[in-house]
């Protein structure tokens, strides 16, 4: 990826933040200063080391894959969405969705926040784990991340965030996958997303 393209991705990310997210969520702020500053390279860090992403701006351009897959998902979905809140007995406010969704999608990979580095050997430039936080679980780390600056986060978006791997990745859950989803119809959206993200769209970069 182009440095331009990277910088393009990062202010698109800054705008839905910014825009999708109400200010008087308690720690936006501090989140955004924390996403921008010196101590954070989520717009630089790729996605993976070797499969989606692997690129710096990887794990930026995958979050907004994510977000946009969802936004479709939940266009598709919207009267089932809307209907099955109604059989949950739980209220259902489209703008507080939608919030939410983005705050899910975008923060559903906070765990691979400065997790990555580049290493060179042979000549060949390649990045490889490099923890610096061994939270253990994957989903829950970035939960845990996230709570660390958005104070007021609320349960179905860390369910969401915890349960985004779905079946192929299920020690973060103690329950079956399928309570989390049957709970939380915005959990189903976000674990969708990121699967249509991560096997439908071409985001490798080419192998030497
Ligand atoms: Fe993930
Ligand atoms: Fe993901």
């Amino acid at each position: 990826m182009e440095e331009l393209d990277r910088v393009i991705l990062q202010n698109r990310f800054l705008k839905i933040f910014d825009e999708k997210i109400s200010d008087e969520r308690d720690g936006k702020e501090a989140l955004r200063d924390w996403l921008t500053g010196d101590e954070c390279d989520f717009f630089t860090a790729p996605a993976s080391t070797r499969y989606h992403g692997n690129y710096p701006g990887g794990l930026c351009e995958h979050s907004l894959d994510v977000y946009d897959m969802a936004v479709r998902l939940t266009e598709t979905f919207s009267e089932e969405i809307r209907r099955r809140y109604l059989v949950l007995n739980r209220p259902y406010n489209r703008q507080d969705f939608m919030e939410s969704l983005a705050v899910a999608c975008l923060f559903h990979d906070l765990c691979k926040v400065n997790f990555y580095t580049m290493r060179t050997r042979n000549r060949n430039a390649a990045y490889v784990v490099d923890e610096q936080l061994p939270f253990g679980g994957h989903g829950s780390k970035s939960v845990y991340i996230l709570s660390k600056y958005l104070k007021d986060l609320k349960d179905e978006e860390a369910i969401a965030i915890n349960c985004h791997m779905g079946f192929s990745r299920s020690e973060d859950n103690s329950l079956s996958i399928g309570d989390s989803f049957y709970y939380s119809p915005l959990a189903w959206i976000v674990h969708t997303a990121d699967s249509a993200a991560t096997f439908l769209l071409d985001r490798s970069a080419e192998e030497e």
